[in-house]
């Protein structure tokens, strides 16, 4: 199975804001749901918190936590990156779109699986914009840019973007 990392990145390289996302993008937001509708989607408890309580539809949800009493209601439970990656695997059979575990954050999550990651789906929201979560430093080299679409900004929408596709060159 593949392993694509899915985040929005601000021109400073900012992801996030007091546990949260410091924009509002509504129109990336359903781009997102449908590109990881049917898949695992593989993330750090701090970002399932930043949640309302419930996981995302449709989709696997797998918490990584390191506290061996955490529970989450509808989202699977595990201990270590490599844990998610075994039970998105597992469940593949179940999820039939499924052919990609999908890596949503935060940044703790995001540092550890860039190095085992086949994709990245980057939000690149263009703007600077103040935070305290970054992503951390990729090495351009190894990319290749496979797609992009400007999106301007829509009425539900803090800033515009550009949605990217990169694969890891292999060889
Ligand atoms: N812009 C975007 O696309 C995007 C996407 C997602 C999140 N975010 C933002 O990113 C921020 C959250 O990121 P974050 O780095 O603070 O938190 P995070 O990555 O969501 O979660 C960190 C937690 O994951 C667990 N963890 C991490 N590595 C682990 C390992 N190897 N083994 C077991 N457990 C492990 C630990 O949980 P325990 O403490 O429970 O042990 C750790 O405290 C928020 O502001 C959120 O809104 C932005």
């Amino acid at each position: 199975m593949d392993i694509g990392i899915f985040v929005a990145i601000a021109e400073n390289g900012v992801i996030g804001r007091d546990g949260g996302l410091p924009w509002r993008l509504s129109t990336d937001l359903k781009r997102f749901k449908a590109d990881t509708m049917g898949k695992p989607i593989v993330m750090g408890r701090k970002t399932w918190e930043s949640f309302p309580k419930k996981p995302l539809p449709g989709r696997q949800n797998i918490v990584i936590t390191r506290d061996p009493g955490y529970a989450a209601e509808g989202a699977d439970i595990v201990h270590s990156l490599e844990e998610a990656l075994s039970l998105a695997e597992r469940r593949e059979g179940d999820m039939a779109a499924a052919g990609e575990a999908c890596i949503i954050g935060g940044a703790a999550i995001f540092e550890q699986s860039l190095p085992l990651a086949d994709r990245l789906h980057i939000t690149h929201v263009l703007a600077e914009v103040e935070g305290d979560v970054s992503f951390p430093p990729v090495d351009w080299a190894a990319w290749r840019l496979v797609r992009s679409q400007d999106v301007p900004a829509g009425e539900k929408d803090s800033f515009p973007t550009r949605y990217a596709v990169y694969e890891r060159l292999r060889g």
